[in-house]
């Protein structure tokens, strides 16, 4: 079978999602094609940091109500080292910024039930999704779907499909530059029926390794540790997960309340960007072509970034061919990707135990650091600015 299509859009993440509204917005059809089923990609249990930009954005596609209802505003972040906590007042060294936590997996709910009111096609659990003709101006994305081999024609491809998705690998070689970190830890993430221990997050210092606290509602809390890169998840029965952070948000009139834990996770930690984000008519965007280490929260603000400068390069071109836009997507994108790219490895430096750290330089180092940035305004403002996505 053979469709037509302006743009075929591979992965229902919300880059692949926000691509497809804004484009239906301006009138310009797409296909989205997603290798899992609904109801996998709305529990999955992600990022859930928005920066403000990605909030208005959300907004003024009309996909912002339950977010504005149900998120939560916060106006600053604790560091905690040493066992105590020091606030970095956002919003006072911002003039008034702040953040809005709310899950990523809420915000892809939200975006798939405006993409369903749209009647625009969203394909779910395709097999075998094969980009082609990428130098020519009629890509073809191949794939199967419901035990039927389909072909959908198009003038453009966005590779939305995450870091292991297809697109990127479909471009040819020695046209992509690579530039790769992996961290040697992982963060084991846990979502708990209790309410929340603080009303606002602390990222944790500890000589046993870095904590995080944070939220999903005044009923969640999702909280992380540093593990091993590899850890196998048996080895952290849900005892040891609560004795290890109790130990390492440790802190005078402070206690983490537990509840039973619903969700258990073992991410990877690592730094990765493709250039250009672009080859012939596919774009790719999001964690196809970037990913940021969590500690920034900056990886699904940046996949929001890539896909509104894509839709605006797309509407121009469908407009009146013109292609300024499109040709200058990768650079545009690429300055914000590095700056995320290097607050997110400021941070993760700063804040995670360095196994090779054999005399304890790195620690030294870390705790005046961590000192600098609690009592310099001028150090905490950088804080401030890079976490609430100010830029320049
Ligand atoms: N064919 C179709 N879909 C695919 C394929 C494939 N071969 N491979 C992956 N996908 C789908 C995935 O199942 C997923 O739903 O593509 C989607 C990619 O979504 P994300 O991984 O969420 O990536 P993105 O939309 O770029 O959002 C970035 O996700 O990983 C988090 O923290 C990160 O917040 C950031 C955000
Ligand atoms: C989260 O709430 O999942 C979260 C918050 C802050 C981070 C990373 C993840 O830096």
């Amino acid at each position: 079978m053979s469709e037509r299509t302006q743009v075929g859009i591979v992965g229902a993440g919300p880059a692949g999602l926000v691509l497809g509204h804004l484009l239906h917005l301006r009138g310009i059809d797409s296909v989205i094609l997603e290798d899992r089923d609904r109801d996998y990609v709305e529990k999955r249990v992600r990022a859930g940091v928005l920066e403000q930009g990605t909030v208005d954005l959300l907004t003024e596609m009309g996909v912002g109500g339950r977010l504005q209802r149900e998120g939560l505003v916060h106006h600053g972040v604790e560091l905690r080292f040493d066992r105590r906590g020091h606030r970095i007042p956002f919003d006072e060294l911002t003039g008034g910024c702040g953040i809005t936590i709310y899950g990523q997996q809420e915000v892809v709910k939200d975006l798939i039930a405006a993409r369903l009111e749209t009647g625009r096609p969203l394909l779910f659990e395709v097999d075998d999704v094969r980009p082609e003709g990428l130098d020519t101006d009629r890509p073809t994305l191949r794939f199967r779907h419901g035990g039927d081999e389909r072909e959908l024609r198009c003038d453009f491809i966005a590779g939305c499909d995450g870091f292991h998705g297809v697109c990127r690998d479909a471009v040819p070689d020695g046209v992509l530059t690579r530039h790769e970190r992996a961290y040697p830890f992982g963060w084991l993430g846990i979502l708990a029926e209790v309410a929340p221990s603080s009303e606002e997050l602390i990222y944790c210092h500890h000589d046993r390794g870095f904590a995080l606290h944070s939220m999903r509602s005044p009923e969640l809390t999702r909280l992380y540790l540093q593990c091993e890169p590899d850890e196998p998840i048996e080895s952290w029965p849900d005892e040891r997960i609560w004795e290890e952070l109790h130990a390492r948000f440790e802190s005078e009139g402070w206690a983490l309340k537990e509840g039973p834990i619903v969700e258990k996770g073992v991410t990877p930690m690592r730094s990765f960007v493709a250039e250009p984000m672009q080859h012939g008519r596919l774009f790719l965007a999001g964690d196809a072509v970037h990913i940021v280490p969590a500690t920034g929260a900056k990886g699904l603000n940046l996949a929001v970034a890539d896909v509104r400068v894509l839709a605006d390069g797309l509407s121009r071109w469908f407009s009146n061919q013109d292609d300024t836009l499109l040709r200058s997507y990768s650079e545009q994108c690429l300055g914000r990707v590095w700056h995320a790219q290097y607050f997110a490895w400021w941070m993760t430096q700063l804040l995670h135990r360095m196994p090779d750290d054999g005399d304890g330089f790195q620690t030294k180092l870390q705790r005046a650091q961590l000192s600098h940035v609690v009592s310099s305004r001028a150090a905490a403002t950088a804080l401030a600015e890079n976490y609430v996505g100010l830029r320049r």
